[in-house]
This record gives C-alpha cells, sequence and structure tokens, in this order.
C-alpha cells in the first residue's frame, strides 16, 4: 500500500473503532506510523481513557499536554519506583527490575541523579561542544556522495555512539557494543532486535560484566570526569549494588543514545517532508536554534513515560485506583492543538519552540536535554556547510515500539 493510502486507510479505521476497543500502546500502531488517528481521537472524546484490551494488562492513557503535566508534576501520587512497575507501559520481568534513578521515587532519586548531574552542567557542556563539532565534521566529511546510505548508521548511530563512549570515556573500539546494548535493552521480544530471551539475556550479561570491570577500575583510581568515575566517587551511588549500578548504567546508555539518535535521523525526514522549512533553514542557519527544538517535539524520540498511582485519585473525570498503570503519551500531548499552536504542522521558526513535553517535566525531567540540543546543532550547522540538500530516496523503517519513537534506516543521498 503506498503511505498516504496507508495512513487514510488507518484513520478510516480509527474512527469506526469504539473508544473501548482502543489499544494506543499497540507497538504495530507506531511501527507503521498510523498512532496519529487514535491520539486525536482520546484527545477530543475521552482524554483519559481506560484500555482493557491491551495483551500487557489494562492502563490509562493520559493524552493533554495539561494532564500529562499535572502527572508528570506528581510524583508523590504517581509513582516511578521499579517495584511498582517502573517506567514503561509493560511491566518488567523479574529477571529485568534493575532500579536506576529514572525508576525511583524520592528522595533516592534525587540523590543518585545528583551523581551524574555535573556532567549536564553549561559549563561542562561548553567544554564537550569542540569535540562534538570535530566528530561532526569528521563524521560528515566521510559521507558518500551521489550515492544511497543510511543516515540511521553512518550518521545517528555513530555520532551519538561516539558522544556515549565519551561520557562514559568507554574503550574508543568496543563502541558499538554501546548501540547493541541499547537497542536490546528497550527492544520488545517481537521487534526482530534478537532471536531468543536467552540470547538477550547473554548480551546483557556482557555488558553488565563490561561495566563492572570498568566500575571496579574507576573506584580503584582517583576520582574523574567521566560518568563511572563519577557515580564511582559520590556517597549516594559508591556503594550501589549489582543490580542498581547496571541500571543506571542502561539508563545512560540508552538515554545518551536512543534518543539524540532518532532526533538527527527525524529531523532529516521533516526537513525532507517539509521542503519550504528546509529552504528557510538553508537561507537563515540562525533559525537552527529554533529547529532543534521542534524537531524534538516533532520527533518525540521518547513516545511515553508510565507512573502508577500510590492513592486512588482522580483525573480527566475518571476514577483511577491505586495500582493503576498511567501512560502519559508524550508524543500525543505535543499535538494538543489547545496547548501547541498548529500543532499538526512542523515549523522551525515557532515562537514557543521549547513548549513541548519530549524531554518530560518534574523531578525526573531530562537530565541530558541540553547535550541533546547541543548536539543537533552542532551536527546542523555543519551539514549546512557542507550540504546543498539531504535527499530522502526510500522508506524510512521504524522501531517496533511504543516506548523508543525511532527508525532502524533511512535511505538518503547527499550531493
Ligand atoms: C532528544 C533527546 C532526548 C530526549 C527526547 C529525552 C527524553 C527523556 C525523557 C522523556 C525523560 C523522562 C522524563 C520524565 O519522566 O519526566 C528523560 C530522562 C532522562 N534522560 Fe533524557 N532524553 C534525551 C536525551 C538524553 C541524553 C543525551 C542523556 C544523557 C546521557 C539523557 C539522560 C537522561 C537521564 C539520566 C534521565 C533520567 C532523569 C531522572 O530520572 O531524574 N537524555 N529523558
Amino acid at each position: 500500500m503506498a503511505p498516504d493510502e496507508r495512513i487514510r486507510a488507518a484513520r478510516e479505521k480509527a474512527y469506526a473503532t469504539p473508544l473501548s476497543q482502543f489499544h494506543p500502546g499497540d507497538p504495530h500502531l507506531f511501527q507503521t506510523n498510523t498512532i496519529w488517528p487514535y491520539f486525536e481521537r482520546l484527545r477530543n472524546e475521552e482524554p483519559v481513557h481506560f484500555c482493557t484490551t491491551s495483551p500487557v494488562g489494562s492502563y490509562w492513557s493520559v493524552t493533554k499536554y495539561s494532564d500529562i503535566m499535572y502527572v508528570d508534576s506528581n510524583a508523590t501520587m504517581f509513582s516511578s519506583e521499579v517495584s511498582r512497575g517502573g517506567i514503561m507501559l509493560r511491566d518488567p520481568e523479574p529477571q529485568y527490575k534493575w532500579p536506576s534513578f529514572i525508576t525511583m521515587d524520592e528522595p533516592l532519586h534525587g540523590r543518585q541523579r545528583k551523581s551524574v548531574a555535573p556532567m549536564f552542567t553549561p559549563a561542562n557542556l561548553d567544554k564537550l561542544a569542540k569535540s562534538i563539532r570535530e566528530r561532526s565534521a569528521d563524521v560528515l566529511d566521510k559521507l558518500p556522495r551521489n550515492e544511497t546510505f543510511n543516515f540511521v548508521d553512518l550518521v545517528s548511530v555513530e555520532l551519538t555512539t561516539q558522544m556515549l563512549a565519551v561520557l562514559f570515556d568507554f574503550p574508543w573500539e568496543d563502541r558499538r557494543k554501546l548501540t547493541r546494548w541499547s537497542d536490546i535493552a528497550t527492544s520488545l521480544p517481537k521487534s526482530g532486535v534478537f532471536e531468543s530471551e536467552a540470547e538477550r539475556r547473554a548480551e546483557l550479561m556482557e555488558c553488565s560484566n563490561y561495566f563492572a570491570r570498568l566500575w571496579n577500575e574507576r573506584i580503584n583510581a582517583d576520582p574523574k570526569s567521566d560518568l563511572i568515575s563519577m557515580m564511582a566517587h559520590n556517597d549516594a551511588t559508591r556503594n550501589m549494588d549489582r543490580a542498581n549500578l547496571f541500571g543506571n548504567i542502561i539508563l545512560l546508555i540508552v538515554g545518551g543514545s536512543d534518543t539524540t539518535r532518532n532526533s538527527m535521523t527525524g529531523s532529516v525526514l521533516a526537513l525532507y517532508e517539509s521542503p519550504n522549512e528546509f529552504k528557510k533553514l538553508r537561507e537563515n542557519s540562525a533559525l537552527i536554534d529554533s529547529f532543534v527544538p521542534e524537531v524534538i517535539r516533532w520527533q518525540t524520540p521518547i513516545a511515553h513515560m508510565r507512573r502508577t498511582a500510590v492513592r486512588d485519585t482522580e483525573l480527566g473525570g475518571k476514577c483511577i485506583k491505586k495500582g493503576d498503570r498511567v501512560v502519559m503519551w508524550y508524543v500525543s500531548g505535543n499535538r494538543d492543538s489547545e496547548v501547541i499552536e498548529n500543532a499538526d504542522s512542523f515549523i522551525i521558526d515557532r515562537a514557543l519552540p521549547r513548549q513541548h513535553l519530549s524531554f518530560g517535566f518534574g523531578i525526573h525531567r531530562c537530565l541530558g536535554m541540553r547535550l541533546a540540543e547541543l548536539q543537533l546543532k552542532i551536527v546542523w550547522d555543519e551539514i549546512l556547510k557542507r550540504f546543498n540538500n539531504i535527499e530522502v530516496v526510500g522508506e524510512p523503517k521504524r522501531v517496533y515500539s511504543n516506548f523508543v519513537r525511532g527508525f532502524e534506516t533511512l535511505p538518503v543521498k547527499i550531493n
């Protein structure tokens, strides 16, 4: 089916399906990019919706901007604790219940978060900027010209994996292991990323052992400025058990790679689909400053975060029971036209480009957001210096996930 036809058919289906049958977390809807009419209906007709038809258990969907802000800012009512179910719609399986500070409530969350926060201060980002520019220039200079290549692999994955290796001071030649571990950690069983549970477990075990070795080296050495050493030499994290250490490592791997990677790829696709916006950017590179947050809104690389109700409560006129799953669909809130003007359009010179939910809100608001923006800003600075056009020459292949909104491939050509 041609893409336009597929979108039309999905729309008809979404409007013909009773709301009682809605399961907006179906990963297939994300992989085929046909989720939009479902969220549009929910925002208009039942903004807080209870799904009872999901194979992974029932859940509330929160789809409007202001309701999402309310839940995200109310961490004492809506918990992130891994023991209650964590931050993804699907409960973690018992063998994967690794506590990390994103799956903790206060006070532990705040203490552990602080241990790595110095990496993301404005002063430290200024220090990192020079090497980000050098690496971006190098990767772009090596790209083939007038020949189809996969932007995801040669640019987005390469640059974000290099960044992650710098943040961890991870052995450079092994850096692609970080990409693989990130994919393995976030992929659903039917995604095709791994063949069997045993394979997944073995690869995660390799990751755990690898980082345990780095940890032991760094805890016994003088403090340095990488993320592992920062945790090894901070009172709040120095004595973490192995599960907590691994949980935080996976959080930083996924946080630092998948998200920025998919924003980079999403930026190429968004500009290709909106040629007038690309023209504006080419003619005025100062627009990069508002283009970057607009891309992050448009792509919404993390589609949702989930919480668990700690007590019975009310939201949008619905009674939420203690223990219920509450899913904040950032991807839907970012298209809420009651708050964001022309929310369904990609506009690189918006008046309020930072008005979006992609980085969350409240105590868990993304720690790496300024670093993500910096990487995107620099790579686009360098792209505009070099290339007239990046042409998308085939359909993107999107990942099978309701959590990471991303791409496996995006075929492009540059001249
Ligand atoms: C465009 C890129 C990115 C997006 C869209 C993004 C999105 C998010 C979201 C939605 C959250 C949860 C917010 C909440 O629950 O309220 C989060 C948390 C987090 N992100 Fe990011 N992220 C990005 C880049 C990064 C980078 C580059 C890093 C750094 C390595 C990073 C590290 C983290 C960490 C450590 C947390 C947990 C914060 C906490 O629990 O206190 N993220 N991010």
